[in-house]
């Protein structure tokens, strides 16, 4: 028999890929630093600290039928979503996480050598997707504010360009992107993508808009605001025939019935959840100010449910590696546009405290 090397047989462009950078769950966190679970103070990951609706839970524990599969037309939960957005069912289509639906689009677009326009810094799933399906990433550098830059990227698109991603609000700047820059980007006639993950967080929309355009999609996520990143749950509104595609394209039983169950009680109990998205956001503007008054810190303006800030007096690093040792966990980054960043999810008020504490005796060294 030959002498075989299956190495061989994988794509050659696997092994130059680079790994998406995931944050790691609690009980990793705290393996490394031994403290007990309870006591971490979990800011790295954009979550909801105040957890999914209680009539999720209990919708979740009772539901009687989870030995069947779950609906690859996902009819009861695109009712639901279109009641929300108020769309029409047929433009709606959900994914295991906005994340699952960022990969959909690109393998319905891209084939091998076709362009998606990049704005960095930005979410690293539209270049990790965009590799893994073979595309080529032109990644134009958004400004020192973190505006992107419409001329610029006219000028990147070429005849391979098919997609071009807008997260806004943007993580990890948290600033929204004018609806005349993406008027203006759907005018070049390929595919734009505007990512609204954080929608609830910003209320700037351009959902309505997708009925009129037939190369705008907009991406929302249920990870953020209904605090069910756990579960797996996001949705996109499409023109209609690219839902179709969509449909037609994606793994039929997406949508565990477990996501169906919390999508379904969570905007039956829409009330519970804007009361939570509200003290977020009024514990936004306090943690904005408290990090204001830090000499050493200059926080950048949000729309969302994070706050990056540059650190104008001592070291990023240091900083995140202080916080950690006390079981507090934020994000730092060191890349081109953002050198000597920490970004800061908003917690509960009691978060905010022991954060701005930590983040002083940090500084202090
Ligand atoms: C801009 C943006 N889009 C999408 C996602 C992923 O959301 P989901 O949990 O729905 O996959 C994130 C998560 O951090 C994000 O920041």
């Amino acid at each position: 028999m030959k002498s075989r090397d299956i190495r061989k047989l994988i794509r050659h462009d696997m092994a130059t890929l680079k790994a998406y950078q995931p944050i790691e769950p609690p009980d990793v966190l705290v393996e490394e630093i031994g403290i007990p679970v309870e006591e971490v103070i979990k800011l790295d990951g954009n979550e909801n600290p105040y957890g999914c609706s209680p009539r999720v839970r209990r919708a979740l524990a009772e539901y009687p039928c989870y030995h069947i599969y779950p609906d690859p037309e996902q009819r009861e939960v695109r009712k639901a979503l279109a009641g929300y957005v108020s769309v029409d069912a047929a433009h709606i289509v959900a994914g295991a996480g906005s994340d699952e639906l960022i990969d959909v689009i690109l393998r319905l677009f891209l084939e091998p050598g076709d362009a998606v326009v990049n704005c960095s810094p930005t979410f690293g799933m539209y270049t990790f997707c965009t590799e893994v399906c073979g595309g080529r990433v032109i990644d134009v550098r958004r400004d020192s504010k973190y505006n992107i830059d419409v001329p610029k990227i006219k000028a990147a698109v070429d005849a391979k360009t098919k997609v071009i991603f807008i997260a806004s609000p943007n993580n990890p700047s948290g600033n929204l992107t004018p609806q005349a820059d993406i008027l203006e980007l759907l005018q070049l006639g390929i595919v734009v993508v505007v990512d609204e993950a954080y929608y609830e967080f910003s209320k700037a929309t351009m959902a309505q808009m997708v009925s009129e355009n037939d190369n705008l999609i907009i991406l929302r996520s249920f990870s953020k605001w209904a605090g069910l990143a756990g579960l797996r749950l996001g949705y996109g509104i499409f023109p209609e025939f690219i839902a179709d595609y969509i449909l037609k394209i994606k793994q039929p039983y997406n949508i565990n019935l477990a996501a169906q169950v919390a999508l379904v009680e969570s905007l039956a109990d829409i009330a519970y959840l804007q009361g939570t998205v509200r003290k977020i956001i009024a514990e936004r503007e306090r943690l904005f100010a408290r990090l204001q008054e830090l000499e050493f810190l200059r926080p950048f303006p949000t729309q969302s449910n994070f706050i990056l800030c540059r650190v104008v007096k001592g070291n990023a690093k240091k900083m995140r590696d202080g916080l950690r040792k006390k079981g507090i966990f934020i994000r730092y980054f060191d890349t081109p546009l953002l050198s000597d960043t920490i970004r800061i999810s908003v917690g509960k008020p009691e978060h905010t405290d022991a954060v701005i504490k930590a983040l002083k005796a940090a500084y202090k060294g």
